[in-house]
């Protein structure tokens, strides 16, 4: 059975610019969030929804867990209908939102867990057990009994995450779950994301921008951008999509940005150039089809300008890449 079905999801927002000091006065922008958006997870997969900021990710998330309803299309998560059936949505389904609002920072992170557990209607005695392990999970036992208020923001992301499994629910949507944390931690939670599902069945729809924790987690990714999804499959489907062309990093120096931008790049590649982190020397990357033909041109164009090339890496194209592809865009920077 499919856990999540969307069909045409359309979501258009209003919006005002401020003008001045007077709020909302201004000239109307609608923004498309969401534009006929249709996609289906089986039970028991790990569904990857990659896209950059403003895709339509948490808009998405948001729709399917009934936060807000769209213009156009509907849905079903867990057999029901997101317009008909809200409510047997929401018991079918643990959420975790990205933002400071989703607890309260007035209790303490057990009396949180408590209080959605209740929300829930978890008995007590199962709601207890379940929130120490919960605790002892996400390595919050010792501020358990702490005020939120005092939790840093990694802490409150994981306690975020903890709430989103009191209820033990059948499907979890993740809005960037490891967005805030150190590496050490967001590897921990994608072991607990693969645990939950490997272990416990669940479905996980995990909305990300980040390629590597896409590749290593999800069964298919669709890819979104500007409300649409332009492509979707297995991680290594995607990268197949680009099978025979590999990708092509170069890092020169002595050479100018401006003086490569004036230069014809070979064309049957899409090129990107960027100043390296320190600011010294040039990152020059692209997906080529013959990457013999093409490094000869570029140390051709190098050393005629009297520059040096400090690396060459030719890989495997990663799903970044694939993403560059169907939007003409990189996904980061
Ligand atoms: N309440 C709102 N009012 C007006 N515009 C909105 C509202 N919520 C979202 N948008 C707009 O809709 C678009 C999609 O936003 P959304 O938050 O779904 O993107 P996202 O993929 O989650 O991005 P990010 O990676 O930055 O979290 C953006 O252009 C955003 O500005
Ligand atoms: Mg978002």
């Amino acid at each position: 059975m499919d856990a999540i079905v969307a069909t045409n999801l359309t979501k258009v927002f209003l919006s005002k610019k401020r003008i001045g000091r007077l709020p909302f006065t201004g000239e109307k922008v609608w923004t498309r969030a969401l534009d006929g958006l249709s996609l289906s997870v089986k039970e028991g997969e790990i569904m990857g929804i990659l896209g950059p900021n403003g895709a339509g990710k948490t808009t998405l998330i948001k729709i399917l867990s009934t936060l807000i309803i769209p213009d156009y299309g509907t849905a079903k998560v867990n057999g029901y209908d997101i317009l008909k059936e809200p409510i047997k949505v929401r018991e079918s389904l643990g959420v975790m939102l990205t933002g400071e609002r989703t607890l309260y920072w007035k209790l303490t992170g057990r009396e949180n867990l408590l209080y959605f557990s209740r929300l829930y209607h978890v008995p007590n005695h199962l709601a207890r057990k379940r929130i120490g392990e919960l605790l002892a999970l996400m390595g919050l036992e010792e501020k358990a009994d702490e005020l939120v208020e005092n939790y840093s923001s990694g802490q409150r992301v994981r306690l975020n995450f903890a709430k989103t499994l009191v209820n033990d629910a059948p499907i979890v949507f993740l809005d960037e779950p490891t967005m805030s944390l150190d590496p050490q931690f967001s590897r921990h939670i994608r072991n607990v994301i693969k645990n939950l599902n490997e272990e416990k069945g669940k479905t996980i729809l995990l909305a990300t921008q980040n390629m590597l924790e896409a590749d290593e987690l999800c069964h298919r990714v669709a890819i979104v951008d500007q409300g649409r999804i332009v492509a979707t499959g297995s991680p290594s489907e995607l990268k197949a999509k680009l099978s025979e062309r590999k990708s092509i990093k170069m890092i020169i120096r002595n050479l100018s940005l401006k003086e490569i931008r004036a230069e014809n790049l070979p064309n049957d590649a899409e090129w990107t150039v960027s100043e390296t982190d320190d600011g010294q020397s040039i990152l020059l990357q692209a997906i080529v089809g013959n990457e013999d033909g093409t490094l000869s041109e570029i140390v051709n164009m190098v050393t005629r300008h009297n520059g040096e090339i400090l690396s060459v890496t030719v890989d495997e194209p990663s799903l970044e890449d694939v993403f560059l592809k169907f939007t003409g865009r990189r996904l980061v920077g």
